[in-house]
């Protein structure tokens, strides 16, 4: 066993206040209120206004992190983003959050893996603090996907809402924090879910706006199956990994896409519902946000007692998915 492991020190988190209710989504494309919620879950979510972007977003989630763990912006030795939506191409949202958190210096960098980024994030963060190279590092979830969303496809913009969400990964006594990871990706499903242009292979100009190719495109059949199934094995391979049983588990934080996919995941793990944490009625999908969103939804509840065992799961495009352990310090 590694002689230091990562534990969260603090969490924080930040949404816009502008709320789109499934009401509003009614007046904006043929949907309505009954089939977003029966279909998803979703009964509103935060959306970005103006000019505010992802690090703004992130920022702010960071600084409540900073606040609730008691540190200083100077005592982080690693800015770690996990975002789909970075504010530009480059340079990277790390970057511009370490500017807005008022500190230099430390080492800042974006990682990107869809929904699963979180999951992906701690993992990686997880390392720095493991090996000791680090002592202090910001993992902040954040995403601002409806920048994104083509508000006339009725498919993808009930979906989607924006948010942060922070912790601030510390070394904790060996055997508590994070205690297993499994990650995992198909790239033969990269079609399913992304957006088109903007990249290199397919850059902005006159055709890709006139295309609609800068919007999410997703086939949302396909990769509901997927995350159902894969849901499922992401929970079995992080407890496969640690050696521990699904009844070990005292609080499953998944994902936040649909209730549908939870409920059937859940299901086929054999864990009891009292376990799930969901607050997508709130969110809808923030996508790597919304893993500590749910998760600072449990910690502000009071519920958490040192020992828990917190499992997170994510899934999303690329395609990745994979899931931690961690045993609450
Ligand atoms: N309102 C009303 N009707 C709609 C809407 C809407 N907003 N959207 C689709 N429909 C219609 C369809 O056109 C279809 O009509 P048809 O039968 O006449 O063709 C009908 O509803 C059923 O459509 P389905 O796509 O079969 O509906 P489904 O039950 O699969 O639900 C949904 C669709 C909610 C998108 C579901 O597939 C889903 O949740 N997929 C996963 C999406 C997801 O989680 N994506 C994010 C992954 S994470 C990441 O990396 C970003």
């Amino acid at each position: 066993m590694s002689k230091h492991a990562a534990g969260i020190a603090g969490m924080g988190v930040f949404v816009p206040e502008k709320i789109l209710t499934n009401a509003d989504l009614e007046k904006m494309v043929d949907t309505s209120d009954e089939w977003i919620r029966v279909r998803t879950g979703i009964i509103e979510r935060r959306i970005v206004e103006g000019d505010t972007a992802t690090s703004d977003l992130a920022a702010e989630a960071a600084k409540n992190a900073i606040k609730d763990a008691g540190i200083k912006p100077e005592d982080i030795d690693l800015i770690l983003v996990a975002t789909s939506t970075p504010d530009m191409i480059f340079p990277s949202t790390a970057c511009l959050v370490q500017s807005k958190l008022g500190i230099d210096g430390c080492a800042a960098f974006d990682l990107q893996a869809a929904c699963t980024g979180f999951v992906y994030g701690m993992t990686v963060a997880a390392q720095f603090i493991e090996t000791g190279m680090y002592e202090t590092v910001l993992l902040i979830g954040a995403d601002a996907f409806t920048r994104h969303i083509n508000w006339e496809d009725r498919d993808t913009c009930i979906l989607f809402g924006d948010g942060a969400g922070a912790v601030v990964l510390k070394r904790v006594e060996a055997g508590y924090g994070l205690i297993s990871s499994y990650l995992a990706a198909d790239g033969r499903g990269a079609d399913l879910l992304k957006i088109p242009a903007g990249g290199s292979a397919n850059p902005g100009s006159e055709e890709t706006v006139r295309d609609k190719l800068h919007y999410v495109q997703m086939n949302g059949n396909a990769v509901f199956k997927f995350a159902v199934r894969i849901l499922h094995e992401a929970a079995i391979g992080a407890l496969a990994n640690a050696g521990m049983l699904v009844e070990e588990i005292d609080y499953l934080v998944p994902h936040q896409a649909n209730i549908r996919i939870i409920d059937s995941a859940a299901a086929r793990l054999g864990i009891d519902k009292k376990k799930i944490i969901v607050n997508l009625e709130r969110y809808g999908n923030t996508s790597t946000a919304s893993i500590p969103l749910a998760l600072n939804d449990l910690y502000l509840s009071g519920k958490l007692k040192q020992g828990d065992n917190l499992m997170l799961v994510g899934f999303g495009a690329g395609l990745t998915w994979g899931a931690n352990i961690i045993k609450w310090y």
